[in-house]
């Protein structure tokens, strides 16, 4: 599918602040007079946020991997039409926290389903919108949960609390997330997100600036 717009997407694992950095991005852009979109994954819709509770929430349900991941992309099939995909054809920048490669590094890499899958199942959902630019905010496993486990506890989701996903589970994701990267080095930028937050954003908006302007000389 051809757009005019730019799909950033920002990945990492929990406590890596994503969150802040999207944020962050989205504001500086915005102050430039850039029509900017920014949204989240699971959510940006009222499907999605309704999804995302039944994802998140600790109530203790019992959830199959292959379960999660197709709630998960079902959330995002809603949002790809709703959201992303239209304001990508009106030439905004799309700003998404987590998107396609989150289901491949935590069900996949975290989970052990199939990544053949996952990958059929990412593009069935999104209709092929891929990210432009990936950020990936590495920070290691213990730091990132340090930094969640500091915040409301309430805030925590079934991802961060629930015994199945233990340390272990989330290096796997750590590792896949960089695998990934290693992948599709055009597509990821990595960034050290064991640093503080205006060191992070300086990077995050380097790498951006460039982008945009590329897309601006290539249209
Ligand atoms: P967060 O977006 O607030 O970090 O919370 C989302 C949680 O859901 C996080 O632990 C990562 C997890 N997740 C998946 O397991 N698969 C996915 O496809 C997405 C989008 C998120």
């Amino acid at each position: 599918m051809i757009w005019s717009g730019t799909f950033i997407t920002f990945e990492g694992p929990d406590g890596s602040g994503k969150s802040t950095q999207a944020g962050l991005l989205a504001q500086r852009l915005e102050s430039l007079g850039i029509d900017v979109v920014l949204t989240r994954e699971p959510g940006g819709t009222p499907l999605g946020e309704r999804v995302r509770r039944v994802l998140l929430d600790r109530d203790g349900v019992r959830h199959a991997a292959r379960a999660d991941a197709l709630l998960f992309a079902a959330a995002r099939a809603q949002h790809v039409d709703d959201v992303i995909w239209p304001a990508l054809r009106r030439g905004a920048v799309v700003i998404c926290d987590r998107y396609a490669d989150s289901t491949v590094a935590y069900q996949g890499y975290g989970s052990g389903v199939p990544l053949d899958r996952l990958r059929e199942l990412g593009a069935f959902a999104t209709r092929g919108v891929r990210p432009n630019r990936t950020i990936l905010l590495d920070v290691p496993v213990d730091a990132g949960l340090a930094r969640r486990s500091a915040g409301e506890p309430e805030g925590l989701t079934r991802f961060e609390t629930a015994d199945t996903f233990d340390a272990a589970f989330h290096e796997r994701v750590r590792e896949g997330f960089l695998e990934l990267a290693r992948i599709e080095p055009t597509r990821w930028l990595v960034v050290d997100a064991d640093r503080p937050a205006d060191a992070i954003a300086r990077d995050v908006f380097g790498a951006i600036a460039e982008l945009l302007q590329l897309t601006h000389e290539a249209g």
